[in-house]
């Protein structure tokens, strides 16, 4: 696989082009962003745990039965992927309340919710992601119907296999987004599933284990996510 131009250079991620025009590189970064990308750090050894950690949870939800566009680790901070038409909006589903929701609600973080809430943003680091609904994503075509309906389907499914994962290995899993794109006439999931977009606590003492860290300056950021890592039984090597 020969490794082309660079296409697009994301926050956290850079994604190049290869000799197959249907498969693209995400090389994962140091660079750490929050709150769409005014605090910006690099952190040691993070593109590595994060390539590592989202190929452990791709590769998982593939053997669930979920379509992803992951292909293969490359290197310590590469991976394989296949190249998607994404569509411009971000699923969210939160099991407990924290970060915006407890802000735009009044609630206290931490509260259990009753049933996983599905929330839809639209991809705009400009307008800080905002919320939007259904009818925002029909009327401005961002995709059709059948896709809407898809990617609720699987973000629950994606929901119910990583809750289990994670309460196995005694953590909760706060809430998460995912990013989902076209393939071949299929709806697959791209982008990635690491602690930079989900919340983690432990169970016992609901430490946070997740980019929280790193948001409110709470020190220990990437040592929780190896802490993640190794109790999810991630490779601490890439082969
Ligand atoms: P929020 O509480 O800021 O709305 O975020 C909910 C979850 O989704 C949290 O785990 C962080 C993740 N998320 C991202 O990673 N990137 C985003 O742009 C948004 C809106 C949320
Ligand atoms: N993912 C966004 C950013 O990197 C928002 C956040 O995590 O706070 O800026």
């Amino acid at each position: 696989m020969q490794k082309g131009d660079q296409l697009y250079a994301g926050k956290a991620k850079s994604i190049y082009l290869t000799d197959d025009p249907t498969k693209l590189i995400l090389h994962f970064r140091d660079d750490t962003s929050a709150f769409d990308g005014e605090k910006v750090e690099q952190l040691d050894r993070k593109g590595m745990v994060n390539n590592r950690f989202n190929a452990f949870v791709m590769e998982m939800l593939e053997k669930d039965g979920l379509s992803t566009h992951f292909e293969k680790i490359l290197s310590e901070d590469e991976s394989l992927v296949k190249r998607l038409e994404m569509i411009p909006v971000e699923c969210v589903v939160r099991n407990f309340a924290a970060g915006s929701i407890c802000k735009r609600l009044g609630l206290k973080e931490g509260l259990e919710l009753n049933t996983p809430i599905f929330e839809f943003f639209l991809k705009d680091d400009a307008r800080h992601d905002p919320m939007i609904n259904e009818f925002h994503i029909r009327a401005f075509g961002w995709a059709e119907e059948r896709e809407v309906e898809r990617m609720k389907e699987l973000t629950f499914r994606v929901n119910d296999v990583l809750t289990r994962l994670f309460r196995g290995a005694g953590m909760l899993l706060v809430d998460f987004k995912l990013e989902f794109g076209r393939y071949e006439g299929e709806l697959l999931l791209g982008d990635e599933f690491t602690p930079d977009g989900c919340r983690i606590w432990d169970a016992t003492t609901r430490e946070k284990l997740d980019k929280d860290r790193f948001r409110r300056n709470l020190g220990g950021v990437i040592e929780a996510y190896e802490e993640v890592a190794h109790r999810l039984g991630v490779p601490s090597e890439y082969s």
